[in-house]
């Protein structure tokens, strides 16, 4: 089943200038809990975008209603321009969307080829191509410089928490996603697993691959994000380019909505940290 979005080459935005994903007024009630009040947000691809704010900012609940778990209660998802409904994963997935979990749901028993291609293997005469999904899959790890993993037979059970992680995302690229989301990724990782993991994040976006990822750790953010979006109490206080912000105001915006303390609600645009403000 094919669906929309495919046979676009290099995943460049179809329409003349329109970010890949943009939310338009988006918000989600959870009963009398408002998860999410209106939020607009455009993520380019090419671009690394950090979703940050406190627990229960509304940060899982977003990116659930672009991977298609939740519908949103008002308001629209544009996609490369058109607005869609995305009602389910699998049509998350048809689009080009994969998000990767903190629980990442990969098989400990299988390995990594396994793996990466489940639900989804290549059948020669109706007998699994164990070669060529053995290659595709050794290729796909090579082409993001995921150099630490000794053999793709290996069980994934046996496999580092970074190194899960990478196969869990190389499972994405090979699908050909356009938008990979990682929520958490770095956070039960060690510093070298963590570096290795962020490395892999900046090479999907060089490869023209919108990212959003959710994180706790600010460094990580400014390490690896082209763009901020902060959440609080379910609203988009601001975003913008990640030169627009420093660590303090990052922290400012996420304990209490604003910045420097001057009331007004931000926008992000025309903001230089450090210039005296
Ligand atoms: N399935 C749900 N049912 C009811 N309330 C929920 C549900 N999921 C999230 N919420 C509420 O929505 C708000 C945002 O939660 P969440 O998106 O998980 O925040 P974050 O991921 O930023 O910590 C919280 O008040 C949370 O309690
Ligand atoms: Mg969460």
């Amino acid at each position: 089943m094919t669906v929309v979005a495919e046979g676009r080459p290099g995943g460049a935005p179809a329409a003349e200038g329109a970010p890949l994903l943009q939310l338009r007024g988006i918000s989600k009630s959870f009963g009398a809990v408002q998860a999410l009040v209106h939020v607009d947000l455009d993520v380019p691809a090419g671009q690394v975008t950090a979703l940050v704010g406190d627990n229960g900012a509304g940060k899982s609940t977003l990116i659930k209603t672009i991977s298609g778990i939740w519908a949103p209660t008002s308001g629209e998802i544009r996609w490369c321009g058109e607005p869609v409904s995305i009602r389910s994963p699998r049509e998350a997935d048809d689009l080009g969307i994969a998000t990767v979990y903190q629980d990442l749901a990969l098989c400990d028993n299988l390995d990594i080829v396994q793996n990466m291609y489940l639900g989804h293997e290549i059948l020669s005469k109706r007998l699994l191509d164990e070669n060529r999904m053995e290659l595709t899959a050794k290729q796909t790890l090579a082409d993001l410089s995921v150099t630490t993993v000794q053999s793709v037979r290996q069980p994934v059970g046996s496999l580092s928490g970074g190194q899960r992680q990478s196969v869990a995302v190389a499972r994405a690229v090979m699908r050909d996603a356009k938008l990979v989301i990682m929520d958490e990724p770095t956070a039960a990782l060690g510093v070298s697993q963590t570096a290795q993991v962020l490395d892999l994040i900046k090479r999907l976006a060089e490869r023209g691959i919108a990212v959003i990822v959710i994180s706790h750790n600010l460094s990580d953010v400014f390490a690896v994000a082209d763009r901020l979006a902060v959440l609080y109490l379910g609203r988009l206080v601001d975003s913008g380019p990640i030169t627009d912000y420093d660590t303090q105001r990052a922290v400012e915006l996420i304990t209490t909505g604003a910045a420097n303390g001057n009331g007004a609600p931000t926008n992000g645009r025309g903001h230089h940290p450090g210039t005296g403000e």
